[in-house]
């Protein structure tokens, strides 16, 4: 019988080059302008004790359908991480750095949702946490961060939505008023919304449904039930944001799929993308989620950008396209001895990128081979020339040089090989 096959499963991709080498690219990116900005690296781990994922609030999605939970051979509770902001906030709490802690990451998350264009049940995330301040001007620097990423990539199409969503001591009057609008609506509010409405009415704001649409619009709204200090706050965000020029509309209906979120809340959406997954990133600020994980009473801010649906949003604005991975070299060798194992160290201990033909196959075969590799020159050890020491350097491509400046083939000594390359290369 036959060896069964296997795919990735559902939600899950294999990630190919030159795939791979954008997703570094972008990191590196990333990494570069969060360095900039004076964060360090955290990679935590990807799994922990489940109640540390359970903090990010019952009533979410997240948590309550899609967290992958296992129990382990020491019947420890666990999750795989579905998102860092919980594993940065345990991070600090255990090590307790000096404050404010500023955080950037980037790996996959996991998340058991319906896998569709731009939603896989593994993402990567790139992100940056700060813990210990409440300076309003660090939440307009981390959006500023994300924008100026975004903008390094060659993105022009995605948008900045903000919100507030106020501090917790704000909410009760404001969720009294929410849960009064919408149970008066009865059975006009989709049964989907009348469940959330028993767990958490922040979150029937966030319903999609058309039969929801009209009701939502007519509720009331946060801002009027705003403390004067988090109204000042987010006023100072948007005069920050002003300042830097970086675009920005107020949604006040904007409330995340997180439950920690306090104070400014943002979400990058991209119109170049034309499914539903158009969140292209999101972030805030959770001023009680260090406490909730037993820690001090540290407020907390940040954002994580989904890389997946970043690079879907270069493809369908043709920007950030995959780095020339093209090799310099590919050697040549009909000789059956040890040439080609010997010349390409030599050449990738040089700095080269250099490759070659396996197998003992003929010349007109490794000659084909060498053209289909996309090297720029191929060096071909023949029985004369390793006999006198020498080997052909041959360009395979036109080069931009005009014609007849050193295109031609030509034999060189061993020894010269690595300056003659060079200077072919450079
Ligand atoms: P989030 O909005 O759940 O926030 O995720 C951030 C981004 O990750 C989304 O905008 C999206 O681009 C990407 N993403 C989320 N789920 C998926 C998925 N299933 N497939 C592909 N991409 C996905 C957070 O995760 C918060 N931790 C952000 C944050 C950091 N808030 C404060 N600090």
């Amino acid at each position: 019988m036959a060896a069964p096959t296997f795919s990735a499963t559902p939600g899950t991709r294999d990630l190919l080059s030159p795939t791979t080498a954008r997703m570094r690219d972008l990191v590196g990116v990333f990494a570069d302008e969060a360095t900039k900005a004076g964060f360090g690296q955290i990679v935590p781990p990807m799994f922990e004790d489940l109640d540390v994922f359970v903090r990010l609030g019952e009533s979410t999605d997240v948590v309550s359908k899609e967290l992958y939970a296992f129990t382990d051979a020491g019947e420890r509770q666990l999750a795989l991480r579905p998102e860092f902001t919980a594993s940065v906030c345990r991070a600090y709490v255990q090590h307790r750095p000096t404050t404010p802690w500023k955080a950037w990451y980037a790996g996959p998350a996991f998340r058991q949702e319906k896998a569709q264009r731009g939603r896989y049940r593994q993402f990567d995330q790139v992100g940056a946490e700060v813990i210990g301040s409440h300076d309003p001007d660090l939440d307009t620097e981390l959006i500023a961060l994300a924008w100026r990423f975004y903008a390094r990539l060659g993105l022009g199409q995605v948008r900045l939505i903000i919100n507030t969503l106020g501090d917790k001591a704000d909410r009760p009057p404001f969720l009294d008023a929410l849960t009064a609008h919408f149970s008066a609506a009865g059975e006009d509010l989709s049964a989907e919304s009348r469940a959330t409405l028993q767990k958490n009415p922040l979150r029937v704001l966030d319903s999609k449904r058309e039969q929801d649409a009209e009701i939502i619009a007519a509720a009331p709204a946060l801002a009027d039930f705003l403390s004067d200090d988090a109204a000042a706050s987010f006023d100072r965000v948007q005069a920050g944001l002003r300042l830097l020029e970086v675009p920005f509309v107020v949604e006040p209906k904007l409330v995340r799929g997180l439950d920690y979120y306090t104070r400014t809340t943002f979400e990058f959406v991209s119109d170049a993308l034309q499914s539903a997954q158009n969140a292209v990133g999101g972030g805030g600020r959770y001023d009680g989620l260090v406490a909730d994980l037993g820690g001090p009473a540290d407020p907390g801010v940040g954002f994580a950008l989904g890389v997946d649906r970043t690079l879907l949003a270069c493809d369908d604005e043709g920007v950030f396209g995959a780095t020339d991975a093209e090799l310099d070299v590919f050697v040549v060798d009909t000789t059956g001895a040890f040439a080609a194992l010997s010349v390409v160290d030599e050449l990738r201990r040089a700095g080269l990128r250099a490759d070659r033909a396996y197998d003992g196959r003929s010349m007109k075969a490794q000659m084909k081979a060498a053209n289909r590799s996309g090297a720029t020159v191929a060096v071909i050890v023949g029985p004369d020339e390793a006999a006198a020491g020498e080997l052909l350097v041959r360009p395979l491509r036109q080069r931009s040089e005009p014609e007849g400046s050193g295109a031609e083939q030509r034999r060189v000594a061993t020894s010269d090989l690595v300056p003659v390359l060079r200077g072919l290369l450079d």
